[in-house]
C-alpha cells in the first residue's frame, strides 16, 4: 500500500499524513524535510545554494536517514539529529533554490524509492512530486490544496507570529512559484490523483477522506 500525498505549502500534507499512516499502521516519509535537510548541510558547509554547479557538485556528500514512524518522524544528517535545524527560515527560503538543482533531485529520490521498498506494511509519503515522479505507480494518490489566504494564516500559527500572515503568505506564494516553475519534476497533480481542497475542511474531516480512498483500494 503506497499512498502519495502532494500539493503545495501550507495545505495540511504533513498532519495529514501523519495521521492517516497512524490510523492505518503504515510508515510515513517527509520528502520535504530530506529537501530541507540537503539544504541544511549546504548552508552549514558554505555552499552558494544559487550556484547550481556548486550544489550539484556538493550533492552526493551529506549522508540523509529518514525515520519513517509517523509518531517521531526524525531526520539525520550525517548521524546528526536534523529535526529541528531543518525548519529555520534561512533554511525555508534556500530550499527551492536547491531542490531545483536535477543531482539532488535524482539523490534523493533514490533514497525516497529505497525507503517506500522497505516500509514493512506501505508507506504514506508526502512531497510536491511523489505522485508524479517519485512513485507513479502509487495505490493511492492525493492531491491536496487550500486558497493562500488559509494556508498562510495556518502556517503563521505555526511560526506562533514570528512572521506577519502577509510576509508568510507572500514567502509562500514565491515558493511555490519556484517549485512549480522549475524543470525537474516540479510540483504537479498526477492525471490520477485525487485533489482535495482543505480551504474549508478541519484536519479530521480530511484525514477521513483520505482513510476513505484508501479503504477502496484495499
Ligand atoms: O514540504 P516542505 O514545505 O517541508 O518542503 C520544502 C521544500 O522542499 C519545498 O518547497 C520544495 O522546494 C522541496 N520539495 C521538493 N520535492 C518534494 C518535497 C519537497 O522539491 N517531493
Amino acid at each position: 500500500m503506497i499512498v502519495a500525498i502532494d500539493g503545495p505549502s501550507g495545505t495540511g500534507k504533513s498532519s495529514t499524513s501523519r495521521a492517516v499512516a497512524s490510523r492505518l499502521g503504515l510508515s510515513y516519509l517527509d520528502t520535504g524535510a530530506q529537501y530541507r535537510a540537503i539544504t541544511w548541510w549546504m548552508l552549514a558547509n558554505g555552499v552558494d545554494v544559487d550556484d547550481a554547479a556548486a550544489v550539484a557538485d556538493q550533492a552526493g556528500k551529506p549522508a540523509i536517514v529518514s525515520g519513517t514512524d509517523p509518531a517521531a518522524p526524525a531526520i539525520t544528517v550525517d548521524g546528526v539529529d536534523a529535526s529541528g535545524p531543518i525548519r529555520t527560515q534561512e533554511v525555508t527560503a534556500a530550499v527551492s533554490a536547491v531542490s531545483a538543482v536535477p543531482e539532488v533531485r535524482t539523490r534523493m529520490v533514490e533514497i525516497q524509492r529505497a525507503c517506500a521498498a522497505a516500509a514493512p506494511a506501505g508507506i504514506v509519503v508526502e512531497g510536491r512530486d511523489i505522485g508524479t515522479t517519485v512513485l507513479p505507480d502509487a495505490t493511492v494518490k492525493i492531491y491536496l490544496t487550500a486558497s493562500a489566504e488559509v494556508r498562510a494564516a495556518r502556517r503563521s500559527g505555526e511560526l506562533k507570529g514570528a512572521q506577519s500572515v502577509a510576509d508568510t503568505q507572500a514567502a509562500l506564494v514565491r515558493r511555490d512559484a519556484a517549485d512549480s516553475g522549475r524543470k525537474t519534476s516540479p510540483l504537479a497533480k498526477a492525471d490520477d490523483a485525487v485533489e482535495v481542497d482543505t480551504s474549508e475542511l478541519t484536519l479530521d474531516q480530511v484525514v477521513e477522506q483520505v482513510v476513505a480512498l484508501v479503504g477502496e483500494k484495499r
